[in-house]
């Protein structure tokens, strides 16, 4: 008796740890499926709200989150069936509809925009952002710049500040689609409690956070391991 589950990816027969999900098999077999709102590290619990890693499994109608979903024994999924890929597609497409294009982006390096050649997508069919709408670069942190016209509401800023560092400043104001970031009582970030552990901008995946310091660097475009482990102590508050 083994707790090991086997199960096909792409007609290959894998198998899967207890605990693990589709998209950790599937890394491990070195299949490369898009990820924004899931992060590869210890602490960070899987969301599912991108949508960007969308598999197709034999026999159900809806797609699956792959970062979320447990394999089961003698399942068949596939990574790469039509479905499966226009799925991904339309959600990036959708996404960078909103971005500020990578020419002009705050982080032109960023995880999002690998993601976004992962998936096959350059640019999108879809209106962009009206312009009344695009929120104001808040620079009042010292030690960090919030763009929240690069926010995809991916959350992970939430859990690196609330589950990760446990310091809970972050949270999300408004819904659906006017969602966005917020730190203590919607405070402009310099005002607010944080600490500058810096977990936020490391875990954010578009650039919507960043250090002030690497800002101009990062326009460079040199893309980064997203999900590098990093260890880092903040110097004043000692986490992070
Ligand atoms: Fe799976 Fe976002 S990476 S839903």
């Amino acid at each position: 008796m083994t707790d090991k589950i086997s199960f096909t990816l792409d007609g290959q027969t894998v198998t899967a740890a207890p605990g693990e999900t589709i998209w950790q098999v599937a890394k491990r077999a070195g299949t490369v499926i898009p990820h924004l709102c899931h992060k590869d590290q210890q602490g960070y619990r899987s969301d599912g709200n991108c949508r960007a890693c969308m598999v197709e499994i034999e026999g159900e109608r809806v797609l699956a989150a792959s970062c979320c979903r447990a394999p089961s024994e003698g399942m068949q999924v596939r990574t790469d069936s039509a479905r499966a890929e226009t799925s991904r597609k339309l959600v990036m497409e959708l996404l960078l509809a909103d971005m500020p294009e990578r020419e002009v982006a705050h982080d032109a390096g960023a995880h999002f925009w690998d993601m976004a050649e992962a998936t096959g997508i350059a640019e999108s069919r879809f209106p962009t952002m009206d312009a009344e709408r695009i929120p104001l670069l808040d620079d009042s942190h010292v030690a960090m710049r919030v763009n929240l016209d690069a926010c995809i509401q991916c959350n992970l800023c939430v859990r690196a500040c609330r589950e990760v560092q446990v310091n809970d400043v972050i949270g999300m104001a408004g819904r659906g689609h006017d969602a966005f970031p917020v730190f203590d009582m919607a405070d402009p970030m310099g005002d607010s409690t944080c600490v500058a552990c810096g977990e936020c901008v490391q875990a954010c995946p578009t650039g919507a956070l960043m250090e002030a310091s690497v800002v101009d660097a990062d326009q460079r475009g040199d893309s980064r391991d997203f999900d590098a482990e990093i260890a880092s102590v903040c110097p004043f508050c000692g986490v992070g």
